[in-house]
Order: structure tokens, then C-alpha cells, then sequence
């Protein structure tokens, strides 16, 4: 079984709540890990594993900065290639991507991931299509939507990325009620969002990484609400789960919770030491504070 996943989704409306000050301006996802945004982190994953079209689902104030991030940039390369900047002006067009390979939709009001999703609906609903939620940053070679893709080219159906997670923080994931694992894919009889621990099926959580079929927008057509009054992205999957083939797939990599302080920080330590030209400074730098 192999289809081709072409497009991908970016739910990035969000108002970035747990960040402000940094966030009054800006989308939370142009926040920089070392040298770059959030963002163009995902981006790059999505080129990686085959993706040639972006949706943004944001707000219109959020897609001017999103599009001048993504659109050529003339005058800047310019003065750059003036000035002999080489090295620069290659950063600066590799962040580009095609007029026809970006498209923006609005989400004008916070109903939730499954809601996000389903404002990309004219876009993707022939599915299959990837949604990457770029606050989960991973650090994976090869990333970790290109393993799902691989992983999709045999299984086909839907597909999460799952990591366990401790009992006590199953309230913050969609967690798996598993039917059968055998250490790398995982199949499951059910999901649930944000069980508390006495609840939760398993420790096994949906990380911000999916593939999905055309047929979740059946449920998310509906718009019921789901835990905290939201549009559950998980309920939509688990009600196709009897028709489509559900699969969690223990991906290779570390992930960085960049929606939370500590995992944002841990993320820059752990990507500025990857990204720097003299890792070995930054540590002794590092271990001057610790
Ligand atoms: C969302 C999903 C949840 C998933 C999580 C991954 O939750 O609803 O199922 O486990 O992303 O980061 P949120 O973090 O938006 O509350």
C-alpha cells in the first residue's frame, strides 16, 4: 500500500497564552530555537518526509508574519548578495517556499485541534494529509513525519507518533487504549483526550505528529464538543477507528515540549549545542551557571 502524502497542516491559531510577554506580537511559533522559529523547524520535517503543500490554519494578524517568514524576501537578498553575504543570503532563500506551496485559512475562534483541522478542510479532505503540530519539536534523523510516512506507506489508515509518558501528566495527551504492540507499532482499540490517571487506558500518548484520512472530517463535519468543551481531534480519530486502520508508531528521536517553559528552554540548550559552531563553549558557558 503506498500513497503519496503530499499536504500537511499546521495548526498555528493559537494565542500562545503560556509565553506572553514574547507572544503579544508574535505567533508562539515563531519563537526561535537557537537560530530559528519554531516553525520552519516543522516546515523543514515536512520537506524532509515528501510535503509540498503548507496550510496554515492561523489568524490574520499571525498570517502576515507567518507569510513574510515563508515568502522570498527580494530586497533582503539582495543587500545580503551586495554585500558578499554568502552564507546568509543561502539561509535566507532556503527559508522561502513556493507562492503555490503555501496556503493560509483562519480559525477565528479557539474551538480546538479537531476545529483547526477542520478549517484546512477544503484543502485536505481527499486525505490522506499530515498535521504537525510544531510546539512538539523533535530532534529525530531521519525526522519523525518522514518514519510516519514510511510507516504509512505499509499500514496506510491513520497514524500518530506516541511516546509514554508518567501516569500523573496523562491529562495533557490523547492517550491510547492499546489493542496490540509489538515494541515499535502500536494498534489500538481506542483513544481517549486527556484522561486523568485512574482513567487513562495506558500511558501511551499522542505526540504532535499525524496522518490522517479524509474520513476524520465525517466526525469533525458534526462539531461536538469534546473534553473542555473543545473539538477533539483524538474523538474524530477514534470514531473512524472501526473503518480505518489506527496506528501509534513509537518514532526514533527526542521530543521537546516547546508549549511549556522548561521544555522550550531544554529545547534551546539542546538544539543551540546542536546548531553552534563551538558546542564546546556554549557548555563550558553552561556549566559556569550550573
Ligand atoms: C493536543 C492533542 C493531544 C495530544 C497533544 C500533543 O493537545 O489534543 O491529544 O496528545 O496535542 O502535544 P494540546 O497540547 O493542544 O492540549
Amino acid at each position: 500500500m503506498t500513497t503519496s502524502i503530499t499536504k500537511v497542516v499546521f495548526p498555528v491559531a493559537g494565542m500562545g497564552t503560556r509565553f506572553l510577554p514574547a507572544t503579544k506580537a508574535i505567533p508562539k511559533e515563531m519563537l526561535p530555537v537557537a537560530d530559528q522559529p519554531l516553525i520552519q523547524y516543522a516546515v523543514q520535517e515536512a520537506l524532509e518526509a515528501g510535503i509540498t503543500e503548507f496550510i496554515f490554519v492561523t489568524t490574520p494578524a499571525n498570517q502576515q508574519i507567518l507569510g513574510a517568514h515563508f515568502n522570498a524576501n527580494a530586497e533582503l537578498e539582495a543587500t545580503l548578495a551586495e554585500r558578499g553575504k554568502v552564507a546568509e543570503l543561502k539561509i535566507v532563500t532556503e527559508t522561502a517556499l513556493g507562492v503555490d506551496q503555501v496556503k493560509f485559512c483562519h480559525q477565528d475562534q479557539p474551538l480546538g485541534l479537531g476545529h483547526a483541522v477542520w478549517c484546512a478542510r477544503e484543502f485536505v479532505a481527499d486525505g490522506p494529509f499530515a498535521v504537525i503540530l510544531p510546539d512538539d519539536l523533535i530532534m529525530a534523523r531521519p525526522g519523525c513525519l518522514k518514519q510516519m510516512v514510511d510507516a504509512h506507506a505499509k499500514l496506510g489508515g491513520n497514524i500518530v507518533a506516541v511516546e509514554d509518558v508518567a501516569l500523573d501528566m496523562t491529562h495533557r495527551y490523547g492517550i491510547l487504549d492499546v489493542d496490540h504492540d509489538d515494541g515499535k507499532v502500536v494498534s489500538a482499540k481506542g483513544l481517549v483526550e486527556k484522561p486523568s490517571p485512574e482513567e487513562a487506558p495506558s500511558t501511551l500518548s499522542i505526540i504532535g505528529r499525524y496522518i490522517l484520512d479524509g474520513q476524520v472530517f465525517d466526525h469533525l463535519d458534526r462539531k461536538l464538543a469534546g473534553v473542555g468543551g473543545e473539538i477533539q481531534l483524538t474523538d474524530a480519530i477514534s470514531a473512524t477507528i472501526a473503518n480505518v486502520p489506527f496506528h501509534g508508531l513509537r518514532f526514533e528521536g527526542a521530543r521537546f515540549d516547546c508549549g511549556s517553559m522548561n521544555g522550550f528552554v531544554e529545547a534551546n540548550v539542546v538544539f543551540g549545542l546542536a546548531r553552534s559552531a563551538d558546542p564546546d563553549a556554549l557548555k563550558a558557558r553552561l556549566k559556569v551557571h550550573l
